[in-house]
């Protein structure tokens, strides 16, 4: 099938390839000039791993292209994805502008039946804003009576790729949700989709835009629940990860995102819980629940700087090495990632940061300012007074800490991801504080 996808951003971009991937003819167009000329180049501008490969081998196939024209790709294209960004606006409502002008700039070019999906996280009753606007702004000559009015449809079609393995939870989907208001979309969405063979949910496009909006929503529940029993653990002196293993081996809750920390970020759970709070609100119900589960995330990340303060005594000069910038590894994206709020409070405070990341400095090179980037961790650990593991790749499982405790001022971790957890840091000659595992730091403070 010929299929458009507008927005190459991490979302466009996975769901483009994997499309081409699973036999279908996908042309890409973003309004970045920038992006679609490395695309063009085969030159991918995120990195998410196995996607170039998939990228490159669908581009010589002449399955995948890229292009700067809405026109373009809504005239050769029969089902157009909408993946373009939805920002939260300040007081949390998604930012729909774009969503909207690519609507009305798809409905001004549509000379044929189009359907017209919804990819990007949209709060519900999207979909039937979309269709209005698609219906105000179709070519007049399709409007004036003269010629039956061009047919088309809006569906719903929401995403629940992870970043760093969204190539592997496209093509291995828990389910594929559509919300549809006609046969035809549905026939066409269960033919892009067939490939998968996987379980396909059909409802309509409300309760579809609600089950992205729901899902993000409790995994971030989870997240902030494991996260307050952290708390509790440092109180009574438990253990969050034998709590988390004990939990999760019950199958009605399950293990995955029941890891404490220093809390979710990223360009989904924030934005989508926010979001989600505000169409509750603005549909009558005040959704408490969703809004403690903000507030426990945010006071994480404040609970963990009170930590650092609580050992470090006075913050101004000292030098405090940061292991992590992304917002979770495999990724290079640093949206609301924690490290932000973290970095920020520190060098408020008068502390000297350097970092290290695997992949996203090069991104944080525009966000962080006076930070010192370092090319390993061993040049990021010499003159330190403390690291903080703020992101748990897997190369900083494997450091060799003798030298890193050498390399430093005075070896002291705060671990906010328990990466270390199970490492023994005390017996490698570390002061070792972790979240919820056990230490009585809240006694002390
Ligand atoms: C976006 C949404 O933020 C997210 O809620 C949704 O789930 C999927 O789409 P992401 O892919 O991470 O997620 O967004 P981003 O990386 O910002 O990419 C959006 C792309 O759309 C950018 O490349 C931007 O240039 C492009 N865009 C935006 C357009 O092509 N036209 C527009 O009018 C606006
Ligand atoms: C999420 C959803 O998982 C995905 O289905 C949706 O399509 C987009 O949003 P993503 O944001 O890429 O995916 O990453 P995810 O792996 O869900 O982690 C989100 C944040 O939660 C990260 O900051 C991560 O560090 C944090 N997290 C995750 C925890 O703090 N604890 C956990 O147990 C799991």
């Amino acid at each position: 099938m010929n299929i458009g996808i507008i927005g190459t951003g991490y979302v466009g971009l996975v769901t483009g390839v994997c499309l081409a991937h699973i036999g279908h003819k996908v042309i890409c167009v973003d309004m970045d000039k920038e992006k679609i000329n490395q695309l063009k180049r085969g030159i991918v501008p995120i990195y998410e791993p196995g996607l170039e490969p998939l990228l490159k081998k669908y581009m010589r196939s002449k399955r995948l292209s890229f292009s700067l024209s809405i026109k373009e790709v809504t005239q050769k294209s029969t089902v157009l994805f909408i993946a373009v960004g939805t920002p939260s606006k300040k007081n949390g409502d998604a930012d729909l502008s774009y969503v909207e002008n690519v609507s009305r700039q798809i409905a001004a070019h549509m000379n044929s039946y189009k359907l017209i999906v919804e990819k990007s996280t949209v709060p519900a009753e999207t979909g039937e804003k979309i269709t209005r606007t698609i219906r105000l702004n179709l070519p007049r000559k399709y409007k004036q009576g003269k010629k039956a009015s061009l047919d088309f449809d809006v569906a719903s079609n929401p995403e629940f790729l992870r970043e760093g393995s969204a190539v592997e939870d496209f093509m291995s989907p828990d389910r594929v949700v559509i919300g549809v208001q006609s046969k035809k979309a549905e026939e066409l969405l269960r033919e892009i989709y067939k490939p998968l063979k996987t379980k396909i949910i059909v409802t309509n496009m409300n309760s579809a835009e609600l089950i992205k909006h729901a899902s993000n929503s409790f995994l971030a529940t989870k997240i902030s629940f494991i996260n307050a029993l952290s708390r509790i653990c440092d109180k009574v002196g438990a253990d969050v990860l034998k709590i988390a293993e004990g939990m999760g081996l019950d199958k009605r809750i399950g293990r995955s995102f029941l890891d404490a920390g220093i809390g979710y970020g990223g360009s989904c759970f924030p934005k989508d819980v926010d979001a989600f709070i505000r169409l509750s609100e603005k549909s009558g119900y005040d959704f408490k629940l969703l809004q403690e589960v903000r507030r426990i995330n945010e006071e994480q990340k404040q609970f963990f700087l009170k930590l650092i303060e609580d050992k470090l005594w006075i913050l101004k000069n000292k030098t405090i090495g940061v292991l992590g910038l992304a917002f979770k590894p495999n990724t290079d994206d640093i949206r609301n990632a924690p490290s932000l709020d973290i970095i920020s409070a520190l060098q408020k405070e008068g502390a000297k940061i350097k970092a290290y990341d695997p992949q996203a400095m090069e991104k944080a090179k525009d966000v962080f300012h006076d930070v010192a980037f370092c090319k390993d961790p061993y040049a990021l650990s010499k003159g330190c007074d403390c690291l903080l593991l703020l992101t748990e790749w897997d190369e900083f499982k494997s450091l060799n800490f003798t030298k890193i405790k050498n390399l430093m001022r005075h070896a002291i971790i705060f671990d906010g991801r328990n990466f270390y957890a199970n490492q023994n840091m005390e017996e490698l000659g570390f002061e070792y504080y972790g979240l919820g595992l056990g230490f009585n730091t809240e006694k002390s403070g």
